[in-house]
């Protein structure tokens, strides 16, 4: 295990059997459309890698990037549009991934602009979800798994942009990682 890690959260075993569910679940619920899927980067970019390949149906994909935290962890709820959709959203079922859902800011900021462009409708997809952090109610349509507050890392998720590498989700040494 890498010598910055406490302890292992999800192993990539896990995490591929809940994608191929996640990837079934939303071919089913979008059979007969053409839904845009918007990750959001980067964290949710090894996510979303996976979950499209996971799916039966016909999609188009396109990312985002919003910064939310700068270099710390504290989320401080001024969300800034870094990248742009380069899609036309009017009319279209849009499908957001997330790397985490953890107090909602973020999320809650990008459904509010994403609504505002006229889709058909917009759907929420996230691997991970840390419930008791919430303090903005946000709906979550797909989620791989809820998690306790702790701070994660790999497959994706960061910390001061290290470890998204890591195949699977790890808890970050206490040392490592000074608070929030
Ligand atoms: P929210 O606005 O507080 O919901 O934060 C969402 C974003 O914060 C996620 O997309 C992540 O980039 C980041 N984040 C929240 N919790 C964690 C964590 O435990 N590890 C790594 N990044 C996190």
């Amino acid at each position: 295990m890498h010598q910055d890690m406490e302890k292992i959260l999800i192993s990539a075993a896990e995490i591929k059997e809940k994608i191929d569910e996640l990837g079934r679940a939303i071919s089913r619920d979008y059979s007969g459309k053409y839904p845009l899927v918007v990750g959001i980067l980067k964290g949710a970019s090894v996510f979303m890698a996976d979950l499209i390949r996971a799916m039966s149906i016909d999609v188009q994909i396109d990312f985002m990037a919003v910064s939310s935290y700068g270099a710390s962890s504290k989320s401080t709820g001024v969300v800034r549009i870094l990248k742009d959709l380069e899609q036309n959203i009017e009319g279209r079922h849009v499908l957001i991934v997330e790397d985490i859902v953890d107090t909602g800011l973020t999320l809650n900021y990008l459904l509010e602009i994403l609504k505002a462009r006229g889709p058909a409708s917009v759907r929420v997809c996230t691997l991970l979800d840390k419930p008791s952090r919430r303090e903005i109610n946000v709906p979550v349509d797909y989620n791989g798994f809820s998690i306790p507050d702790e701070f994660v890392v790999g497959y994706g998720l960061d910390y001061r942009e290290k470890y998204r590498n890591l195949p699977e989700i790890y808890v970050l040494k206490k040392g490592v990682y000074k608070g929030r």
